[in-house]
């Protein structure tokens, strides 16, 4: 299926991750004005959930993916497979596995303290790892695309 996107060099996974990321962010953003602005609790839990698993799932496809495929062939043709593209994946990396730790923490901790009903002070705590798991994720998001396009697309 190599190729069948016009998206870039890059394989059916790698390209398909790289779109559906674009979703990401703005079911984080309802999901955080939701609560935020009318205190509809339910329905941000539920959305948080429904993105860890997700997620989860897409992270679990894309590991197989790598160790079966790899990546370095659709980035030999990159202008920046000597130069930028190494460092981005570095950069990337350095989102994507705090990204990745933050999201367990975040989400167990607010499973596990059942937040919706208990006091303030967990609910502050959550507020402060929610925000930066929510912040993680957007960086997580952006140096992927970064590296995506200086190794697939340029
Ligand atoms: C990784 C997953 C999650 C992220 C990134 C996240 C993010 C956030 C953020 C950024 C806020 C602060 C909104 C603001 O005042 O600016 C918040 C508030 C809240 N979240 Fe989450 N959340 C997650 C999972 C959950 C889960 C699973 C629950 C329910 C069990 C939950 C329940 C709440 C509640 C009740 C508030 C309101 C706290 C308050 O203002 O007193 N969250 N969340």
């Amino acid at each position: 299926m190599d190729g069948w996107m016009p998206l870039s060099r890059a394989n059916f996974v790698l390209n398909f991750i790289a779109l559906a990321m674009a979703a990401v962010i703005p079911v984080m953003l309802v999901s955080w004005y939701q609560v935020r602005q009318h205190r509809n609790y339910g329905l941000h839990r539920r959305l948080q959930i429904i993105l860890g698993v997700v997620l989860g799932l897409a992270i679990l496809v894309f590991e197989l993916d790598m160790r079966l495929n790899g990546w370095r062939q659709y980035a030999e043709a990159s202008p920046y497979y000597t130069t930028f593209v190494m460092p981005s994946l570095i950069f990337h990396l350095c989102f994507a596995i705090p990204t990745f730790f933050l999201w367990i923490f975040t989400l167990s901790l607010a499973l596990k303290q059942r937040i919706h009903i208990q006091n303030g002070n967990h609910r502050s705590r959550h507020r402060f790892w929610g925000r930066l798991s929510a912040l993680a994720m957007i960086g997580t998001t952006l140096s992927g695309w970064l590296f995506f396009w200086l190794a697939f697309v340029a």
